[in-house]
């Protein structure tokens, strides 16, 4: 079986082909493009979800081509694309002009590849940003008449964290065995959420920030900092160095809501504390109050979210957890959350995803189809009527 996957929802356009034979467990990537938005939006600090539409518009395409070629030898097509067809092109693509000759152009060239299923994120995201993928994946899936199977980020960032990479080259994955029940820590640039998970599929969230992400916090304070956009490696790699020195930390930041009762978080507070902090100072960072500040932000963020997983642990049993999104890259976290449970919950296993998965990308999409499928879970979609949802939960 062969999956074509699709994932714009947020700053990265990325088309994958991942492939799973019947007498196997591996499912092996074929084809892999990805383009990063990183440089056009570095310079507001921030995503442009209009500036990214636009961008993820133009590349697609050329991605998809790229992925596919790279999967398979594409065969040339003698005839060329009926009047029916482009019309209909034309007007699912009437937002996405850009994408429409490069579309009739791809078409014109090449037959129908070897795809079985087209997997595409639904949400949640940025919706312009996501109706670029859900269009493409409309349009490739009339014309050449492939299903599609409609799928949630979140659960691509789930997924990332439960396969491992055999081969060494990025190329080969299996599903662990999980033993559940199990508790994903979903972490990224627009959602910071614990969700506890009894069964393969069927997520209950128990808690969530109640106004920023972590990523979006660590973006924030990167800002205040004078650091690239995206924050989060830049801050870390400032932090490490800090406490590297072994130099006395002379801030402190509030760990907002790490006594409450519930599973909740909330990251504006300290995004706000980081920010009175550089103001009462009253003149330019130094270098070193910089990586100071750095580092007392990471240690902040990152014990809210150990303290609240610990917590969850506990009370529901948890026998796995998994990380997922942008910041299960963040090396602090990894430590601080691994030697925490180790100690705690010795018999509790602790999965991150490899750092490639992290961030987004298409392989974890398709590796989130291919999860449903063998977990008989996987339902197709009419293309026709798909949608995108910018606040597309997690729970069903
Ligand atoms: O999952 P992702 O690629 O996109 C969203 O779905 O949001 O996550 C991007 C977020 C950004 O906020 C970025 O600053 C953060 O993940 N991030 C990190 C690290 N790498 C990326 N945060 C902390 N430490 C990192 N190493
Ligand atoms: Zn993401």
């Amino acid at each position: 079986m062969k999956i074509l996957s699709i994932e714009t929802s947020c700053d990265e356009t990325g088309i994958s082909v991942l492939q799973k034979e019947n007498s196997s467990e591996t499912i092996t990537l074929l084809g892999n493009a990805l383009a990063s938005q990183i440089a056009l939006h570095a310079q507001y600090g921030g995503v442009f979800p209009a500036m990214a539409k636009r961008a993820h518009a133009e590349k697609i395409v050329p991605l998809l081509k790229a992925a596919l070629l790279e999967a398979q030898p594409l065969h040339t097509k003698e005839s060329s694309l009926g009047t029916d067809n482009k019309e209909l092109i034309l007007s699912i693509c009437k937002r996405e002009d850009e994408m429409v000759s490069d579309f009739v152009d791809l078409f014109n060239t090449y037959e129908k590849p070897d795809i079985d299923y087209i997997a595409v994120t639904v949400g949640p995201g940025l919706e312009p940003a996501l109706w670029v993928g859900i269009n493409a994946a409309k349009v490739l899936s009339t014309v050449w008449n492939i299903p599609v199977i409609p799928v949630n980020h979140m659960e691509g960032h789930v997924v990332t964290a439960a396969v491992t990479e055999e081969s060494g080259d990025k190329k080969s994955y299996t599903f662990q065995e999980l033993q559940f029940p199990l508790l994903a820590l979903l972490v990224s640039g627009g959602h910071t959420e614990l969700v506890l998970t009894k069964n393969y599929g069927d997520y209950e969230k128990i808690g969530q920030t109640r106004d920023d992400a972590v990523g979006e916090a660590f973006d924030k304070v990167a800002r205040m900092l004078g650091l690239p956009y995206p924050g989060g490696p830049a801050i870390s790699k400032m932090a490490k160095e800090f406490r590297a020195s072994g130099k006395a930390q002379p801030f402190e930041l509030p760990r907002p809501m790490i006594h409450s009762q519930d599973y909740d978080f909330s990251y504006s507070g300290i995004k706000t504390a980081t920010l009175y902090t550089i103001r009462d100072l009253g003149h330019e960072l130094t270098d070193e109050e910089k990586m100071a500040l750095a580092a007392a932000f990471e240690d902040a963020a990152i014990e809210v979210l150990v303290k609240k997983t610990i917590k969850a642990i506990e009370e529901f049993n948890i026998q796995t957890v998994v990380v997922g999104g942008g910041v299960a890259g963040n090396t602090y976290l990894r430590e601080q959350l691994m030697q925490t449970v180790q100690k705690k919950f010795p018999q509790t296993t602790v999965l991150f995803p490899e750092p490639w998965l992290a961030t987004d990308n298409a392989v974890m999409i398709g590796l989130a189809a291919f999860a449903r499928v063998l977990n008989n879970t996987m339902a197709t979609q009419d293309a026709l009527t798909l949608k995108a949802n910018g606040n597309l939960s997690i729970e069903r």
